[in-house]
């Protein structure tokens, strides 16, 4: 998507060979319109497959997230990432080791909002080794709903989030794909 190719050029801060800050549109600060045609692109990309519901994770990925909802017209559904007051029995719950945070996080989702019936696109803000979305996978499994794909505005493809989960038979779409920042310099693929 040349537009989000644009914006990361514009507001993209390089802090390391493997981490890029985009506070400005996706982890700080919302770009209204950017978001929007996000939203728009993942559900153009995901029209045809009677999507019933958009999953993502707190915090970042919401309003791109929102923004597929809205254009698919379906509920958005976010997992959260602190304990909830509901038994276990209630929720699905999964442990994701993040790589940038180098902490461990419990993601939950209520069962009230998946089950079978549900068609479900996955979406988030960055897929860098893909802990976060594998754990969003399982969840999704133990639901027992539909994985019709995933939808990640920056894929990190020098990392190997995004092929691996392509290689095990899952549709993984980005929006941009940076395949290095070495050098201080932002390639896209
Ligand atoms: P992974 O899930 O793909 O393995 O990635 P990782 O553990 O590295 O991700 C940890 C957090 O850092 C995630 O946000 C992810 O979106 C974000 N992230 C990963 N690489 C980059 C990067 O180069 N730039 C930026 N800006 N973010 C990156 P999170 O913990 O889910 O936090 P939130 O932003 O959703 O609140
Ligand atoms: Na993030
Ligand atoms: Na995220």
């Amino acid at each position: 998507m040349e537009l989000l190719k644009q914006k990361i050029r514009e507001v993209g801060v390089i802090l390391s060979d493997e981490v890029i800050k985009l506070d400005a549109i996706l982890n700080h600060a919302v770009d209204p319109a950017l978001t929007t045609a996000m939203g728009r692109e993942f559900a153009r990309l995901y029209r045809d497959e009677n999507v019933t519901k958009i999953l993502t994770i707190e915090s970042s990925g919401i309003p791109i997230a929102f923004a597929a909802a809205q254009e698919l017209n379906v509920p958005l559904v976010f997992a959260r990432r602190k304990k909830s007051l509901n038994t276990e029995t209630e929720t699905y719950c999964e442990r994701v080791p993040s790589f940038t945070k180098g902490i461990v996080t419990d993601i939950m989702v209520s069962k009230e909002f998946l089950d079978e019936k549900d068609r479900v696109v996955l979406i988030d803000d960055f897929i860098a080794n893909g802990d976060a979305a594998r754990g969003l996978i399982r969840i999704i499994r133990r639901s027992g709903a539909t994985l019709l794909g995933l939808g990640v505005a920056v894929e990190k493809s020098f990392q190997a989030g995004g092929r691996t989960i392509r290689e095990s038979g899952i549709r993984v779409e980005s929006l941009a794909k940076i395949a290095s920042l070495a050098g201080g310099e932002i390639r896209f693929e």
